[in-house]
């Protein structure tokens, strides 16, 4: 593999249009899912030379875990869109690279199966219900399934106008299901089909999610589980203090990959800010637009623990199924390798912050 636009070349063709315009679409004008991309292109990294960087170290920890480099694979929905063997391809491959899959709420296999595919440790991604019995009956399933963290998503009270889900009318196909709003008995487990306003997604979500989340959705979802809670969604200090105040072990900087608010800032920009404010009481990651290990290298430089990829390993994961998300994760392992060894570092340790610049 020379680069990852080559496996999404190779997944835009073998998709269905409407699932892949899904996958890969924004909301509204798609000006901040080009600009997630943008603004880790316009950091310039300032390496240092004359280090010797024969042997280097690329693992780290989150959360106490240890991943073999700072990569997570990010939640996201219907994976079974991509390839039959969905979530559980998925989760095998990020075990086989020693890196941490994230789980959706909306995944298209129950949450227990997924847990069970592969022995490394997996996140849940949780979206708070309404219906606040069927959330605490999905936070009770991750736990006595063995996720080791709970990530709320705050960034989705209402999904965002994604015109061209609107546009092809995207639904999920008849054999397919939302596994987990299926056990939760909610009754939503398919998307509608037919006219209403907004697409099936759009109204699933209304149908179900929560527009009212606070803060001490936090604190409760910590009290059912007792497991550590990261919020994902974050783009601003006060948001990310709000959120250690009401117990959270860590904040995702994220804009969901450009497809909630439309012009949102980029996750490079607002995480600065985030890093500042959390000053330590926890561990910041990063999403959005990563797709090169200079990218990774410059997260880490700015203080993010470990970035996390949305849809690259979907690219793989419909390009080749298992072993095509190999390919994509070992594929980024070795840009930043080779990154972070022309940086002059030897360890994610010594990614610091005056590695990076403004362009
Ligand atoms: C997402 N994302 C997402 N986030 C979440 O918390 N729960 C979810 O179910 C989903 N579903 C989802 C589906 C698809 C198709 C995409 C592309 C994204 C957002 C995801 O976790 C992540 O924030 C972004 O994908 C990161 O941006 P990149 O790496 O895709 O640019």
């Amino acid at each position: 593999m020379i680069n990852l636009s080559e496996v999404e070349a190779r997944a835009a063709a073998r998709m269905d249009a409407a699932a892949w315009g899904y996958y890969a679409g924004g909301a509204n004008d798609e000006v901040t899912l080009r600009e997630n991309r943008a603004a880790w292109e316009r950091l310039a990294l300032r390496y240092r030379t004359m280090v010797d960087v024969t042997t280097r170290r690329l693992a780290t920890t989150v959360l106490g875990e240890t991943i073999d480099f700072p990569v997570m694979v990010a939640p996201t929905a219907m994976q079974k869109l991509a390839h039959p063997e969905g979530e559980l391809a998925m989760a095998r491959a990020a075990q086989a690279c020693g890196s941490l899959m994230v789980v959706s709420t909306t995944a298209t296999t129950a949450l227990e199966e997924v847990r069970a595919a592969a022995a490394g440790p997996m996140w849940f991604q949780l979206y708070i219900y309404q219906d606040r019995g069927a959330t605490r009956a999905l936070l009770e399933r991750a736990r006595d399934a063995g996720y080791s963290a709970i990530v709320i998503t705050v960034d989705a009270p209402m999904l965002g106008w994604r015109e061209r889900d609107l546009t092809s009318g995207f639904t999920l196909p008849p054999h397919l299901t939302i596994a987990n709003a299926v056990a939760a008995g909610s009754g939503h487990s398919r998307l509608p089909h037919g006219d209403g306003e907004g697409s099936a997604l759009a109204r699933h979500l209304q149908a179900l999610h929560d527009a009212a989340l606070t803060p001490r959705d936090i604190e409760w979802s910590h009290d059912v589980t007792g497991l550590p809670v990261v919020v994902k969604g974050i783009v601003r200090g006060d948001d990310a203090v709000r959120a250690l105040g009401h117990g959270a072990a860590g904040i995702i900087v994220s804009n969901h990959g450009g497809r909630q608010l439309d012009t949102a800032i980029a996750t490079a920009r607002a995480l600065p800010e985030v890093v500042e404010a959390v000053a330590g009481r926890g561990e910041v990651y990063v999403d959005g637009g990563i797709r090169r290990g200079t990218d990774i290298v410059k997260a880490v430089a700015l203080g993010a623990r470990a970035v996390l990829v949305g849809r690259p390993p979907l690219w793989g994961l419909a390009a080749g199924g298992e072993p095509g998300v190999v390919e994509v994760l070992q594929h980024l392992r070795l840009e930043f390798d080779l990154a972070m060894s022309l940086s002059g570092a030897t360890s994610v340790a010594e990614l610091t912050r005056d590695l990076v610049v403004d362009a």
